[in-house]
């Protein structure tokens, strides 16, 4: 049975409504961490002209594989196994964007740090990041219930939780990265838009 993640179900609408315009001239999308590979689905299903490449750890892939047989979508890829945190990732194309959903919070600053810095090196010049979740601005919470899931997440793993934008910031800078645009969605979620 395929893995259902009830927050894709939730958020899914909310990002493909900001996404529209942000890959409206984009082509081929690396999407890191896909967990069950909702987005995936939905995203190339509503946005033919996209070629998407979904990833994530090993355990993740029979999970995915269920979601990309029954979709049976021509622009969306076999999923790929990739591990943020691995030197070498399996990318053999300059992306027109990388996206990822929930995950900088979910993992710890060290893989937080890989997965930015391997999505800026997979990218084309010109070519865009967006990430979608939780963010803190310069310490402060956006709302108690994101104090309340940070809690929940150091709980789980002492090394992940919530990171401030400016160190997103700081880290893609690195890589010439600028934060573009900053959409404020569902639930104190954000999407963070660089190129
Ligand atoms: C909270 S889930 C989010 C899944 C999906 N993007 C979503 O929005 O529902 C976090 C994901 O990060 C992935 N992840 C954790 N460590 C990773 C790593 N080192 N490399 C790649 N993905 C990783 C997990 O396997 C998991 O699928």
């Amino acid at each position: 049975m395929k893995p259902v993640a009830e927050s894709c179900l939730r958020n899914q609408q909310p990002i493909a409504d900001v996404l529209r315009d942000v890959l409206k001239y984009m082509n081929a999308v690396l999407e890191l961490g896909s967990g069950t590979g909702q987005h995936g689905v939905y995203l190339a299903e509503r946005f033919p002209h996209l070629k998407w490449q979904p990833s994530d750890l090993k355990e993740c892939l029979p999970g995915m594989r269920l979601w990309w047989q029954e979709a049976g979508l021509n622009n969306l890829c076999e999923p790929i196994e990739l591990d943020v945190t691995r030197e070498h990732w399996p990318v053999t194309i300059a992306y027109d964007a990388v996206f990822t959903a929930n995950t900088v919070h979910f993992v710890g600053r060290s893989i937080a740090e890989a997965l930015l810095m391997g999505a800026a090196k997979s990218l084309r010049s010109e070519g865009v990041v967006c990430i979608y979740g939780p963010f803190n601005k310069n310490g402060c919470y956006s709302g108690e219930g994101n104090r309340r899931f940070d809690q929940w997440l150091k709980a789980r793993d002492p090394e992940s939780g919530i990171k401030d934008i400016e160190w997103v910031e700081e880290v893609l800078g690195q890589h010439g990265l600028v934060l573009k645009s900053r959409h404020q969605m569902p639930a104190n979620n954000l999407m963070l838009v660089f190129n």
